[in-house]
């Protein structure tokens, strides 16, 4: 396939190359990975048979769940350095996929159409491999962290702040260690609802070479608030160190709660709406794994889709309606109904000494925008093949600037790795709901600005090789 050839060229061609650029600019090593696992035995849908259990929100587990949940993770630590299922080895294996690792195995599941698939087999079997070793592979399912809802660390992976809580990490920003809010910007309920209004799989969950909306905000994002804010931006923040952090398992079921949320959606629209892709170089991809009895397997993207079926989980259903327009509202982004979607045309328009584009929209558009926020729906402008600077990492704010009214637009993140593919151009939805007005100003519209967060590397000028509009409606 093209992009493995691709990525495979740049781990052989460019190896030296890579070294010096990751000492140069990130001052960081990629960890020392154990050997890639081959020719796993395939995994045969209908194989396992245990109950089909439902994963949990970290805020509801019960106390015996907590006890059994640092128990897992406590006996996964300190199994010894010969067996495979060790925690290192499992956390590296996320490694191994993202970066160069000495060998020359390389597939990123970032930045592509396998981020959600890869990150879903990936849980899966390390989700068994806690579960039989707290005797229990046919109950035991991870929770997730809903930060959509709770939008600080729930208190179990900081309390206590030490190695005798197999939760804890000392490498994240200690802010989120003692229980600060996330930046009521990244993966805030408003945003994901506002990619749920969000149709296509392109767009949402990526191609075959280019990474989706949710995988910059709200996934990258939420790494970067976690990890270091400097390098080396361990652990969350550095996608070769992000699974050595136990909270890594609860942020990444949340996100495969979201996509499953968004797939949901998929029951009251026509094909392709919220459907995934049906192309056989998706379907066919095929990763491996060691499993619970320390066997080298393998899972296909074909075999994760239908999760409750064949690997034994669900997530509650979503039940609540709400608009993504309200800033107030915490809580229940989920929603069991589609939104009413229609795309519209525009441009990004530079001019002179402006440090931004403007949108270039026809009248009609215009129309159209206004129109649709005095109706309360929300507004996405899509981006597509946007450029990043080498040297980006971190979270940037995206902002419209018109004379003093400065609107809060979106976010772009990049979390670092040893090979720099964060920097691959990215696809980024932004919503322009409360700044329309603004930006269809006639005579002084204002400008799309980014803006670093945390004083992280320079600044950038936003460009796009294609772009639309999305009124979403929930009317
Ligand atoms: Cu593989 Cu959250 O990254």
């Amino acid at each position: 396939m093209k992009r493995r050839q691709f990525l495979s060229g740049i781990a052989v061609g460019g190896a030296a190359l890579t070294t010096g650029l990751t000492i140069g600019l990130q001052g960081q090593n990629p960890p020392t990975c154990p050997p890639a696992p081959v020719n796993g035995i395939p995994f045969r849908r209908g194989q396992d048979t245990r109950p089909v259990i439902q994963r949990k929100a970290v805020s509801s587990l019960s106390s015996s769940q907590i006890s059994q949940l640092r128990l897992a993770f406590a006996r996964l630590r300190s199994l010894p350095s010969t067996d495979n299922r060790r925690w290192v080895i499992q956390a590296d294996m996320h490694a191994l996929y993202c970066q160069a690792c000495n060998h020359d195995r390389v597939q990123s599941v970032h930045h592509s159409w396998i981020f959600f698939p890869w990150h879903r087999a990936f849980i899966y079997y390390f989700e068994r491999i806690l579960g039989s070793l707290v005797g229990d592979i046919n109950h035991f399912r991870l929770p997730y962290w809903d930060w959509e809802n709770h939008r600080f660390q729930p208190e179990i992976y900081a309390i206590p702040a030490n190695s005798s809580n197999s939760l804890y990490d000392a490498n994240r920003y200690a802010p989120i260690n003692q229980g600060a809010n996330l930046p009521s910007t990244d993966g805030s309920a408003k945003r994901i609802a506002l990619l749920y209004g969000i149709t296509d799989f392109a767009t949402f969950g990526g191609t075959a070479s280019r990474g989706g909306a949710c995988e910059s905000n709200p996934h990258d994002a939420i790494h970067d608030d976690i990890g270091l804010h400097t390098s080396p931006f361990h652990d969350m923040g550095h996608l070769g160190y992000a699974a050595r952090d136990p909270i890594f398992y609860a942020h990444h079921c949340n996100i495969d709660k979201i996509w499953s949320n968004w797939n949901a959606l998929s029951a009251t629209r026509p094909s392709p709406a919220y459907r995934n892709p049906t192309d056989p170089a998706f379907l066919s991809e095929r990763w491996n794994f060691y499993d619970e009895n320390r066997r080298t397997v393998s899972m296909s993207a074909a075999d994760v889709l239908n999760y409750p079926s064949y690997l034994r989980y669900t997530y509650p259903a979503p039940t609540t309606v709400r608009r993504s327009s309200s800033t107030e509202e915490s809580q229940a982004p989920e929603q069991s109904q589609a939104p009413i979607v229609n795309m519209y045309e525009g441009r990004l328009k530079y001019s002179g000494s402006i440090s931004g584009p403007v949108l270039d929209l026809s009248y009609r558009v215009k129309t159209s925008l206004i129109e649709a926020v005095r109706n309360q729906d929300s507004v996405a402008i899509v981006l597509r093949e946007v450029p990043m600077p080498k040297s980006a990492t971190g979270v940037f704010d995206i902002v419209s600037v018109r004379g003093f009214s400065v609107k809060h637009l979106g976010v772009i993140a990049v979390v670092a790795d040893a090979m720099q593919m964060g920097n691959m151009p990215k696809t980024v939805v932004l919503d322009a709901t409360e700044a329309v007005d603004d930006l269809v100003n006639e005579s002084n519209p204002a400008r799309i600005t980014v803006v670093p967060r945390n004083g992280n590397g320079g600044s950038f000028t936003l460009h796009a090789e294609e772009m639309d509009l999305r009124v979403i409606s929930r009317r």
